[in-house]
């Protein structure tokens, strides 16, 4: 694999390997000293062309603990603001011989468009609506640090299916793995081909609640309805959000995920959200350590070779 654009192409083994190195990783983390050189002298530029909390930090911090040197640039902050087209500022950056670029963007195909104009190495880190590889890779991380396996779990992906990018990377990379996956949306918010990922779809979370063994939220996704009536925040949560009395009908072991940032009251109650067996923060957690792995793998680490 040169550069992770989408959890499509990924193999088991891919995915299995990436797993499987940030777990060691995740031990390097629980050290007081959490640094290695493994990527020393490599520079990686985080371009972030769209507002992020998690990944973004997640990423820096990373890199840190890689010891590589990491490049941070902003859409507002460079001379994208001036004109300058993505092509010719990727190119640019890429003349100081830089190793990798990370890249946040609003519209869909902005990280493939930043591989036919470098020949650094790049990841995906949320491109419009398409794909978020390292969260799909982070959510595997998390749920199967839970269940010791993804193979056979039953995994409900609840929300606003259309507009996420998570559902758009975690699908296939959950099916890779053998995990069932059951699309849950209301009817406006259903991905248009569920046959497309091999899925189920249904607008009822009380039907299948009580069979699935991760209960995956997603954020409602204000920010890209372009103004279209969406329900009230109650309404919504009424209807399709994971509320006490739902949560209460999970089964035994059953654990609770979300990518974050949430709307409390709207897709998930903050009772929920804070309960003993929701997982958000260790989704959080798991992100330093995935993304370790997924930026030390494609800058050609081995994965014997991790401290
Ligand atoms: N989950 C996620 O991608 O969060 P951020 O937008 O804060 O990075």
């Amino acid at each position: 694999v040169r550069n992770l654009i989408d959890t499509t192409s990924l193999t088991a083994d891919d995915i299995t390997q990436i797993l499987d190195v940030a777990r060691s990783f995740d031990e390097v983390n629980s050290r007081s000293i959490k640094k290695v050189p493994a990527l020393r002298g490599r520079t990686i530029v985080n371009l972030f062309l769209e507002p992020s909390t998690r990944t973004r930090s997640s990423f820096e911090l990373a890199e840190k603990r890689l010891s590589a040197d990491a490049l941070n640039m902003g859409g507002s902050t460079s001379s994208v603001v001036k004109g300058e087209s993505l092509a010719d500022t990727i190119q640019t950056i890429d003349a100081m011989n830089v190793d990798m670029f990370i890249c946040r963007a609003k519209f869909a195909g902005t990280p493939h468009l930043i591989t036919e104009n470098t020949d650094a190495r790049v990841i995906n880190a949320g491109d419009g609506k398409h794909q978020h590889p390292t969260q799909a890779m982070l959510d595997l991380y998390t749920i199967r640090e839970h269940f010791g396996h993804l193979d056979g779990l039953k995994v409900a992906i609840v929300g606003d299916l259309l507009h996420s990018r998570v559902c758009g990377s975690l699908v296939p990379a959950l099916k890779t793995m053998g995990a069932e996956v059951t699309l849950v949306g209301p009817p406006t918010f259903q991905v248009v081909d569920p046959a497309y990922y091999g899925v189920e779809q249904t607008s009822s979370l009380d039907e299948v609640i009580e069979e699935m063994d991760v209960v995956y939220m997603l954020r409602v996704q204000l920010e890209r309805m372009g103004g279209a009536a969406i329900p009230s925040r109650r309404e919504y949560n009424r209807l399709y959000g994971l509320d006490l009395a739902r949560h209460a009908r999970m089964k035994e072991g059953a654990i609770v995920c979300h990518p974050g940032p949430m709307n409390r009251g709207m897709e998930i109650m903050p009772e929920v959200a804070d309960a003993p067996n929701s997982k958000i923060l260790n989704q959080v957690n798991a992100g330093v350590c995935t993304r370790m792995a997924a930026m030390y793998l494609l800058l050609g680490g081995d994965d014997n070779d991790v401290a």
